[in-house]
């Protein structure tokens, strides 16, 4: 059999800035929260510096480059601003993401499709500089194909819809979802792209999808902000790994 490929866990700690922008001033600083993070056993921290700076700010993405020692996921929308920002903290990761300002979250996956004309030169420009781009979509074939023809090396699923109905008790709708999932990191890797994973994963979630082998890497915040709150986020993290772990190791026959 095959070796099982790792799988990374990458930590999302916008919502420590959201509670810190909530009172103003410096706690909790998410520059903390990814150290602590970083010290339990996360692969990689993410941070998405929004049009709108509702979390994220200028300085602690800066900060964030600066002080930790594991790659650096910089979230983004492709705006001539961000690219700017981006080229200037050099790090490791970018992954460009749709963003409207009167969203909650990233509501759904980016239109490579509509956008390539747009997309290709930003993909083209973060690679140059040794940037290694993602982009968040769908597990929309067409997507899928466009992202490999604009050389994207790496997409992020959007699983969001999955998790949902999975939490929701949608049985139909988590398993049409799931289906979708499946076929599209499939086809993502046959094109040559290595797949990411996420948005709205929660330990049962992130356990099943850490079954498909063709998935190297998950990007997971809010779930783990809010458990934080409870058990800590040094537990969180070993807990979201263990499940991680416990979902590699069954395969579950998706090869
Ligand atoms: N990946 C991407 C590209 C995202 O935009 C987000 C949300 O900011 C996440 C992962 C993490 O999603 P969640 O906070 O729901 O775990």
């Amino acid at each position: 059999m095959p070796a099982i490929p790792p799988l990374r866990l990458g930590v999302n700690v916008d919502h420590v800035a959201t509670l810190r922008n909530a009172r103003g001033g410096r706690a909790p600083d998410p520059v903390r929260a990814a150290l602590l993070a970083i010290e339990a056993g996360a692969d990689g921290i993410t941070a998405h510096l929004r049009e709108d700076r509702r979390h994220i700010r200028d300085d602690d993405m800066a900060r964030l480059k600066a002080e930790i020692s594991k790659p650096l996921n910089f979230e983004m929308a492709a705006t001539a601003e961000m690219l700017q920002i981006a080229l200037a903290t050099k790090p490791h990761a970018v992954c460009l993401v749709p963003e409207r300002r009167t969203e909650v979250t990233t509501e759904g996956g980016l239109d490579v499709v509509g956008q390539r004309d747009a997309l290709g030169p930003f993909i083209a420009r973060l690679g140059d500089a040794g940037i290694r781009v993602s982009l968040f979509i769908a597990a929309d074939p067409a997507q899928i194909e466009m992202a490999a023809k604009l050389k994207s090396p790496v997409i992020e699923i959007h699983v969001g819809a999955w998790c949902d109905a999975v939490v929701e008790g949608q049985k139909q709708k988590a398993e049409a979802e799931w289906q979708r999932i499946v076929a599209g990191a499939k086809l993502a890797q046959s094109a040559g792209l290595e797949v990411h994973a996420g948005h709205g994963l929660d330990y049962v979630t992130a356990e099943t999808i850490s079954a498909l082998p063709q998935i190297v890497e998950l990007n997971i915040g809010h779930f783990m902000m809010g458990e934080a709150m409870f058990v800590g986020l040094a537990q969180t993290i070993r807990d979201m790994r263990a499940a991680m772990d416990r979902g590699r190791k069954s395969l579950r026959g998706h090869r």
